[in-house]
């Protein structure tokens, strides 16, 4: 969480923070802040809140220096205020942070700064990491090595950029298991948590891995381990444009990010396959029949929305491969001591690759000899590098805090690994093969059919239902994982109450629930289950229950039961998921607008949750 963006050049640094800091948001929008290093020292101006009370802050007091940094916060230690917000000094002013992560041992080391008489004005963890910079900097005169030294004593995760009033041609950034990139430019130089705070400038960057710090300057970057020894890193080229990061003419990031998906799922299928069609070929994933053969489990390791494009995958791989699955949400699975060795195979679905709950949870996996494929979005990220395979979900920057176009691709992802796995292990026969494939390349133009056509009735639909407070999304099987992704998208951005059910577990309790005029939302895509859920859909009318139904093509026998339909294309069983989310992220999107949240940027969250 949070996001960091430094430059050191020979422009005024404040409108590349700023614009920096815009571009980060997703990762926080608590409060924002810029440290900039002015002849007289090190210039602060923070503010609670989004960027544009920071924009607001600097038009009254502004400040302007060629070097600086700058923060936009998720709170984690002490709440959202000015006084949390980051850049912290330490004492005498001399050092200046920013920092992204958790310090764990942060009260042992404040309470021996304490005891030294350091002052603390904050209630964050990172005033410590500043006043010990400052403590080590006191002795050793070197502002590297006083962040290096520092590292040594911190435990926890923190990307780090450092500012010393002493040294006004640099800044010292550092990394462990937050991501920061050093972007490279010509005469400047920038420090970034992710590529679009700096795409303006650049799209080459040193991507910093855990435990390394640079020293960057206008003309020079060097990096370091963290034993101070300098190290030779690659130069990564991101593909990006600008116009990747923006919103093209959308209201919202979210909205874009809908339309995409017809793109998103047609980039993920191309290549995919052999000339012929008649095999999947994922490049990057050495998962033959040899080494298949040694797997006797499959786990799968998510959090939120790609923990259920994973549980697509768990239903998936069960009914076509035969092969146990378990899916489990990261926090979780990193804590329960998980029945795994190297007879298994850990699936990671990540958009961000950053998720700390999934790293953390790859890591254990392979500590225990598990083979790890990670399903990941972002280039580079941790996820990704620390995977044995990777799969990249080609879903382009996703910016909106409510993932869409990545549970697309993820899903897609699945329906590959699952063909994949199935053909090695002969599990699958050439006409089903045929048939699935037929099937998957409709998927793009199936898709495009939802968006052009059913958003005048999602918005009749939303006018009828935008009283309700509750909200239950009820289905079988395949029906049941698209229903939670639903109602998380529905609890994300219209912060309305709102319960995913398998339907046939309503009658075990929650039904008690439902009244007069509660809102079911009655996924029944799944033909083989389509009278089952269809009883269960009768047995909440039954108790005045309102119901919209997301429906096949062709199944208008649920207009008996429904008040309302949305029907999707007609496809194969295995490939209805991505279809029947659709209206759901429009029928969210749109109840969000009608109550007037803010969509893009809901209350609490942050895009990438890079902390416990
Ligand atoms: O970056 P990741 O895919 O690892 O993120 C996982 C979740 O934090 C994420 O899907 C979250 O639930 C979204 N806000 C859902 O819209």
């Amino acid at each position: 969480m949070c996001g960091i963006v430094g430059y050191v050049g020979r422009h005024n640094a404040v409108p590349v923070l700023i614009s920096g800091l815009e571009s980060l948001e997703y990762r926080g929008y608590d409060s924002a802040g810029v440290a900039v290093l002015q002849n007289d020292g090190i210039g602060i101006r923070k503010a609670k809140g989004k960027v544009d009370n920071l924009r607001t802050l600097l038009l009254n007091n502004p400040v302007s220096g060629k070097v600086g940094i700058g923060h936009t916060r998720w709170a984690t230690h002490g709440a959202p205020s000015d006084r949390n917000a980051h850049p912290h000094f330490s004492n005498g002013e001399v050092i200046a942070v920013v920092h992204n992560g958790i310090i764990e041992n942060y009260q042992e080391l404040k309470d021996e700064l304490e005891a030294k008489g350091y002052k603390f004005e904050s209630e964050t963890d990172t005033e410590t990491a500043a006043n010990l910079i400052y403590d080590f900097y006191k002795e050793c005169n070197d502002l590297l090595e006083a962040v290096r030294l520092t590292l040594e004593r911190i435990e926890g995760s923190y990307a780090l950029g450092v500012l010393c009033s002493d040294c006004p041609d640099q800044i010292i950034a550092a990394r462990k298991e937050s991501p920061l990139i050093i972007g490279i430019g010509q005469g400047e130089n920038f420090i970034a948590s992710d590529i679009p705070a700096i795409l303006e400038y650049t799209r080459d960057a040193y991507i910093l891995d855990d435990k390394e710090l640079a020293l960057v300057k206008a003309d020079s970057i060097q990096i370091f381990d963290i034993e101070g020894n300098e190290i030779e890193k690659s130069v990564y080229s991101y593909k990006w444009n600008v116009e990747a990061a923006q919103k093209s003419g959308y209201d919202h990031f979210m909205l874009k990010e809908i339309y995409e998906q017809p793109k998103v799922v047609k980039d993920n299928l191309a290549h995919r396959f052999s000339e012929d069609g008649k095999h999947i070929e994922l490049d990057g994933i050495k998962l033959g029949k040899e080494q298949l053969k040694n797997i006797n489990q499959i786990y799968i390791v998510a959090c939120g929305t790609a923990y259920y494009a994973g549980l697509v995958g768990k239903y998936l791989l069960e009914r076509i491969v035969r092969i146990p699955v378990n899916s489990e949400v990261a926090s979780e699975f990193r804590y329960k001591d998980p029945l795994i060795d190297e007879h298994t195979l850990v699936i990671v679905v990540s958009q961000s690759g950053e998720t700390a709950d999934t790293l953390s949870a790859l890591k254990l996996a392979k500590d225990r000899g598990a083979r790890v494929l990670a399903i990941v979005n972002a280039v580079g990220s941790s996820i990704a590098r620390e995977a044995d395979d990777v799969l990249y979900t080609l879903a382009g920057f996703e910016i909106a805090v409510a993932s869409t176009k990545a549970f697309s691709a993820q899903v897609t992802a699945m329906y590959l690994i699952t063909l994949h796995i199935a053909q090695e292990l002969g599990k699958i026969s050439d006409e089903d093969f045929a048939e699935i494939k037929t099937a998957l390349d409709k998927l793009p133009s199936q898709i495009n059919d939802i968006l052009t056509k059913a958003v005048p009735a999602i918005r009749k639909f939303v006018n009828k239902y935008i009283g309700s407070k509750n909200v239950f999304y009820i289905g079988r099987g395949l029906d049941y994982v698209v229903g939670m992704e639903g109602s998380l998208k529905l609890k994300e951005i219209a912060y309305l109450h709102s319960e995913p059910y398998a339907a046939g577990e309503l009658k075990h309790g929650p039904i008690a629930l439902i009244e007069e005029a509660t809102l079911v939302v009655g996924v029944v895509t799944q033909e083989s289950l389509f009278d089952k859920t269809k009883s269960n859909i009768k047995e909440v009318k039954a108790r005045g229950a309102k119901v919209l139904a997301i429906a096949m093509k062709g199944n208008s026998s649920i207009e008996e039961v429904a008040d309302d339909v949305i029907y999707i294309p007609r496809t194969h069983w295995m490939l209805t998921s991505i279809l029947a989310n659709i209206p759901q992220q429009l029928f969210a999107y749109y109840m969000a607008l009608g109550l007037g949240e803010d969509i893009d940027k809901p209350r609490n969250l942050a895009k990438s949750v890079t902390v416990e």
